[in-house]
């Protein structure tokens, strides 16, 4: 059975201050995420110093309300969370400091959490919510603004703990699938970040309108992916294509003037802006559903996990779904809220850690590029 040791968690590796209570690495108590994303939205981007500033101000706050949320005490916890890496080391080190020093004064134990495995937690935490136990060895697929990366992951257990392991099978050589997101809606200037808009305007167009061809892996690990080449034939179909740079300007001031969104921008983007929008988002789908599936069966596994913030996309769940069903896989993803990065995944990470006698001390330091293994 499952012990309901109550794990509270911290995550800061990026542009989110979040913390969360989560009971038995299972029962999400509290689940709080300040996002920074208006104060990094004029400059089309993460600014480092912007988000350590901003994560010292939130941090504090953030986690009495995942308390208040949870409706317990900070002495009600079994144990203290925290993302040690990777991430940017300016941010990670506001939430490993604070980890460190509530750890201390409560003289409760800390454990330090990868947070490329709390977004493979994200996936178990709620298929185990909700009575569904994905079978290991799994790959999972993490794709994201910072990360696009394959993992083998395997469970070994005994004594009622578990232990995880990860070997990478495969990874992007370039920009992360999110990275191309955000630069290819910053080019047609569609606002920041860019994922959630493409997503949404993307139903409007014919993806097979443009065609931007597969992306060849030469040499080396064929599970690799590659997403700089599509975001470069997005910029040169623009500047063979100048006409549409009176919209794009159109759009630049809507965005000026606070106007942001599908609703807003979608009366401002031609037919063709919306078929090269739908055209960019299904070469990137295609590109990570075959490529994972791929990479799943020459590695004998069945089962697939997704997560990361671009595992909230639309046209992405529907085509893992089918292809998944078609080829004989089982595919698991996040729910939405926890696609993107958020403290509940560390918190189930970190439960498991826990629970296989895992401590931190206070010693403890952030690493920028953690190894996940
Ligand atoms: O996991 P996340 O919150 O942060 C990290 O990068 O670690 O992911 C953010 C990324 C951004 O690049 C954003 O454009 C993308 O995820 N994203 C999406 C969607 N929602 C967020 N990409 C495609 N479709 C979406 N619905
Ligand atoms: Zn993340």
């Amino acid at each position: 059975m499952q012990s309901e040791y109550l794990i509270l968690g911290i995550e800061s590796s990026c542009d989110e201050t979040a913390a969360a209570v989560v009971a038995g690495g299972v029962r999400v108590l509290s689940n709080v995420v300040a996002s920074q994303i208006d104060i990094h939205r004029k400059y089309g981007g993460v600014v480092p110093e912007l988000a350590s500033r901003e994560h010292l101000r939130r941090i504090v706050p953030v986690v009495r309300e995942a308390t208040e949320q949870a409706k317990i005490e900070l002495r009600d916890l079994d144990a203290i969370a925290v993302t040690s890496g990777p991430g940017l080391i300016g941010a990670l080190l506001v939430g490993v400091t604070y980890g460190k020093v509530l750890a201390q004064a409560l003289s409760k134990p800390l454990v330090a959490v990868n947070h490329l495995e709390g977004h493979v937690h994200a996936v178990l935490l709620e298929a185990h919510a909700a009575g569904r136990s994905p079978q290991l060895p799994a790959v999972c697929l993490i794709v994201s603004g910072g990360h696009t990366i394959l993992y083998a992951v395997r469970a070994d257990s005994s004594n009622g703990a578990q232990w995880f392991s990860y070997s990478r099978i495969g990874g992007t050589r370039d920009d992360a699938a999110g990275e191309a997101y955000d630069k290819v809606a910053r080019m047609l200037a569609l606002g920041y970040p860019g994922g959630p808009i493409v997503d949404k305007l993307a139903a409007y167009g014919n993806p097979r309108a443009v065609r931007f061809g597969s992306t060849k892996m030469s040499s080396g690990n064929p599970h690799d992916f590659s997403f700089s080449g599509i975001k470069t034939a997005v910029l040169y179909h623009l500047r063979r294509n100048a006409h549409l740079e009176p919209e794009i300007e159109a759009r630049r001031q809507a965005l000026a003037r606070g106007e942001r969104g599908a609703d807003q921008l979608r009366p401002l983007s031609s037919s063709e802006t919306l078929d090269l929008i739908a055209s960019f988002q299904r070469a990137v789908v295609e590109d990570l559903v075959s490529r994972t599936l791929t990479a799943a069966a020459a590695h004998g596994l069945r089962t697939v996990l997704v997560s990361g913030g671009v595992a909230a996309n639309s046209e992405l769940r529907r085509t893992f779904e089918t292809e998944a069903a078609q080829r004989g896989f089982e595919v698991f993803f996040p729910s939405r809220a926890l696609s993107t990065d958020n403290a509940a995944m560390i918190a189930a990470a970190g439960h498991a850690r826990f629970v296989a006698g895992e401590r931190a001390d206070m010693l403890l330091d952030p690493s920028a590029n953690l190894p996940l293994s």
